[in-house]
């Protein structure tokens, strides 16, 4: 069984609670404020530990109580810190996110002492002597050129390597080196080359980029499930999965619970479907909980619901 390392971003949340989100230059009353672990890269490291998997962070906190906080919180889900540098100079990452009446929600991160990550935290993944059985995951709340580079080391060093593209951007020429594109039904426009209007159209077009680039892509539609199409022996493989009708509470986290679920599949050499399957039910019983790694289910919490 391979092990995750996860490299990438760990903040601390914010979390206001209203009605709706306001529009530019309105003001709204919002219910509550409350304050959670999160940060995509160490939201994805918590979810793939509660599923069971052996997960290493790479990341950075500040120098400050928040960024003490987050590391016990890594502790307390058994993921290895030991490659969580402090920063001297730069705060914790902070979101500030809004969740509605819906449990939809809108953030706006501020990088701190993620923006800081580099070459040395690549050359870690060496350090730490990850290999062809391990998984890579990644995301882009750290400078884009750490996680090209990163998504090379693993390449070179024979890892599956997952790249979860949020915030959106076009991640085209990382391709290349990436097994595994996750993203959601926004982030992939950016992809290939524009909108969608339909969930087959959006199918074929997922099918032609991971045949263009030998990948798998798998995009997240919240509520609706995802489709996936799946780069197996050479040959690509579509896709198209309902998730389990909950009551949402905070979709918060959803995307990074399936994206550390996927990944701790894939290191236990999990069938591709069913990993894709798991990792859908595990993101959707996440949204039923406020907060992102508060919510977040544990592989016998999954396995019970299935049942
Ligand atoms: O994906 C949810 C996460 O995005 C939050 O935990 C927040 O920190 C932002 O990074």
């Amino acid at each position: 069984m391979g092990e995750v390392a996860v490299l990438g971003s760990i903040n601390h949340d914010v979390i206001v609670t209203c009605d709706r989100a306001p529009r530019a230059g309105e003001t709204v009353h919002g219910s509550a404020v409350s304050f959670y672990p999160g940060g995509k890269g160490s939201n994805q490291a918590i979810a793939a530990a509660r599923f069971g998997a052996d997960v290493s962070f790479f990341g950075r906190v500040g120098k400050d109580s928040a960024g003490l906080s987050l590391l016990s919180n890594l502790d307390d889900d058994g993921v290895n810190r030991r490659y969580v540098r402090i920063s001297d100079s730069l705060p914790t990452g902070t979101a500030l996110i809004t969740v509605d009446r819906e449990g939809n929600n809108s953030i706006v991160v501020v990088s701190g002492a993620n923006s800081s990550m580099g070459s040395s935290d690549v050359a870690e993944l060496t350090d730490a002597g990850c290999g062809p059985n391990d998984v890579l995951v990644c995301q882009l709340e750290i400078p884009r050129e750490t996680v090209a580079e990163a998504l090379n080391a693993g390449h070179e060093l024979g890892m599956t390597t997952i790249l979860n593209a949020a915030p959106a951007d076009d991640v085209r020429d990382l391709l290349a080196v990436v097994d595994v594109f996750v993203v959601n039904e926004r982030e992939i426009v950016p992809n290939i080359g524009g909108e969608f209007s339909s969930r087959s159209e959006l199918t074929e077009r997922i099918a032609e980029l991971s045949a263009a680039y030998q990948c798998s892509t798998i995009v997240t539609l919240g509520a609706e499930g995802c489709v996936a199409a799946l780069y197996i022996d050479g040959a690509i493989s579509t896709l198209d999965l309902e998730v389990p009708d909950v009551e949402v509470v905070d979709g918060t986290g959803a995307g990074d619970t399936f994206v550390g679920v996927l990944a701790a599949c894939i290191a236990a050499g999990t069938d591709p479907r069913e990993s894709v399957s798991l990792a859908g039910i595990a993101g959707s019983l996440s949204t039923t909980r406020k907060g992102a790694q508060d919510a977040m289910p544990t592989r016998s919490q999954v396995e019970a619901f299935m049942a």
